[in-house]
């Protein structure tokens, strides 16, 4: 494995227990030279003793902590299961070796160590047609439901996924109700009918019921995706936060009553610009709703600070955001670096996800994303080529670059918490977006493993990172480099 020595460590720095004086980097840089690349230095960064008058340009306090962070993925919509059981197909053993490289989430791996993963209920834009499971209008016995409606490669990729990772949190959400339960009587697009509310609720607790039958777990469950969105040309549906509060209400007993008391119940799933709407339902149904989750296409990531500012203690997740297909890769990189990887952490969510796990050949249904019919032109953290190969996108680098920050340490161990970081202000500084974790362990005694994610947006420079009373210099390379001491 890649741990080598990089702190050698002053005897006078005595909080540093011998035989843990390692310290792991990784870097992208935004010339590709490294792409999530383990790295030997040549002269290691040292932690001393600090000059009086010195100020660090990054400061490190750990004993101020933060949100425990439960990782970094994407969603496994129909298309993208049906890309990676295509692969399954074409080319077992580059199938395996792409999950590896996704979701292994062991300490050593060289792997994006994805442990979040958000799964369409029924069909979304990347589906191949619109289907919910019960599409028998007027069904509100659900006799008719069918877990089995949903094309059995997704299932059949989550259970591999799963067997990889057992860390893995999954997140289930509609992209619509069935059409029958909305006034536009199709699933693409329309409103909620408040009236289906009870019988919504039923449909979603048989879903939590459905993917159990199937053998995943679900961590999480949200009412609606992007619910201030309606688009007559994929599955959407406009739902007020009273309706999603009644069917919320009507949801979290039949969850608590049915052996699903554990699985989280979250809101909104939309636009940070429209931070209002989360806030109205947790002031109406707080007392039903863990959280809320946030998307980027409208507004800016310190939107999430309103929504915390109201409610401090409910769970924030950033849940989704879509590079395009043909944009420039270090722009993309080092925007979704800052804005969310970065950023949504930052501003107190506890993961950050982006759309598309993977994209392949085959059609979705809509045009969602763009005109390009063969991937709909919403690039995927890896995107898959019709011959069994498949290429490794900006997301996928962000992804491992931060999750590298925050995993397990030790099997069974905690997941990184964000602990307060500050960078000096200034023009020399301002190009540099750092934030820092502190991971426990699961043996008492065992020293914390420290952790910083940084993105340099200029130039190679070097910092100064004050910790503990001690400093050490650093020079970062334009790019995104993944830190990691012991103390
Ligand atoms: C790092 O150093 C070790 C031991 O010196 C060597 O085996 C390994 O190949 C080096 N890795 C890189 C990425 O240079
Ligand atoms: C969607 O995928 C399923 C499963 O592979 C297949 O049976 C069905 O024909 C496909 N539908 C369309 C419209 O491509
Ligand atoms: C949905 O509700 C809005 C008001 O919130 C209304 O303007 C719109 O016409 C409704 N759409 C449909 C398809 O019923
Ligand atoms: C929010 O997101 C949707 C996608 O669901 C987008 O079409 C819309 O323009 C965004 N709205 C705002 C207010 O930014
Ligand atoms: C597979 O397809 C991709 C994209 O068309 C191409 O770049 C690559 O060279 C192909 N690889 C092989 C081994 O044929
Ligand atoms: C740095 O900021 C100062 C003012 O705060 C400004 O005068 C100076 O031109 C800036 N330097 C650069 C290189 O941008």
């Amino acid at each position: 494995m890649h741990t080598i020595c990089v702190l050698s460590i002053l005897g006078a720095f005595s909080r540093l227990v011998a035989g843990q004086e390692i310290a792991e980097i990784w870097q992208t840089l935004e010339d590709q030279s490294k792409l999530f690349a383990p790295l030997n230095l040549s002269q290691p960064a040292t932690f001393s003793a600090a000059k009086a008058s010195a100020t660090a340009d990054i400061t490190v306090d750990e004993t101020t902590a933060y949100q425990t962070v439960l990782g970094f993925g994407a969603s496994l919509t129909d298309s993208a299961a049906q890309s990676l059981s295509q692969l399954k197909s074409k080319n077992a053993a580059a199938y395996s070796e792409l999950l590896q490289k996704l979701f292994d989430p062991t300490f050593d791996a060289s792997s994006a160590g994805i442990t979040y993963l958000r799964v369409p209920l029924g069909a979304s834009d990347f589906s191949n047609r619109s289907y919910s499971y019960d599409d028998t209008p007027g069904d509100t016995q659900l006799s008719k439901f069918n877990i089995a409606a949903a094309p059995s490669y997704v299932f059949e990729v989550l259970n591999d996924i799963q067997t990889i990772n057992h860390e893995l949190r999954v997140h289930v959400l509609p992209w619509s109700p069935p059409g029958w339960m909305k006034s536009s009587k199709t699933m693409n697009g329309g409103n909620f009918t408040s009236d289906m509310a009870e019988t919504y609720a039923k449909y979603l607790l048989k879903a939590l019921q459905g993917f159990d039958s199937e053998h995943v777990q679900v961590y999480a469950i949200s009412i609606q995706n992007e619910v201030l969105n309606s688009n007559p040309t994929y599955p959407s549906c406009k739902m007020t936060y009273q309706d999603e509060g009644a069917i919320g209400t009507a949801l979290r007993p039949l969850m608590n009553n049915n052996g699903f008391s554990a699985v989280k119940l979250i809101g909104y799933e939309h636009n940070w610009s429209g931070y209002k709407y989360p806030i109205s339902l947790m002031k109406s149904y707080g007392d039903v709703f863990d959280g809320v989750s946030f998307h980027c296409y409208g507004g800016t990531v310190d939107d999430q600070d309103k929504f915390y500012q109201a409610y401090p203690n409910k769970d924030i997740h950033f849940t989704e955001c879509t590079g395009m297909d043909g944009a420039a890769w270090w722009g993309d990189l080092s925007w979704q670096a800052e804005n969310i990887f970065i950023g949504a952490i930052e501003h107190h969510a506890q993961n950050a996800l982006v759309w598309n796990l993977i994209s392949g050949e085959e059609l979705p249904s809509s045009t969602s994303c763009g005109k390009d019919k063969k991937r709909n032109s919403c690039r995927a953290v890896v995107t898959a080529n019709a011959n069994g190969t498949y290429v490794l996108n900006e997301e996928y680098y962000n992804i491992a670059q931060a999750a590298r920050a925050v995993i397990p340490r030790d099997v069974g161990g905690p997941f990184g918490k964000l602990i307060r970081s500050t960078v000096a202000p200034g023009n020399r500084t301002s190009n540099l977006h750092v934030n820092a974790f502190a991971t426990g362990r699961a043996k008492a005694g065992d020293p914390t493993r420290y952790s910083l994610h940084v993105l340099n947006m200029a130039e190679t420079g070097t910092y100064t990172i004050a910790f503990q009373g001690k400093q050490a210099s650093y020079s970062f390379p334009k790019g995104l480099s993944t830190i990691g001491f012991y103390a």
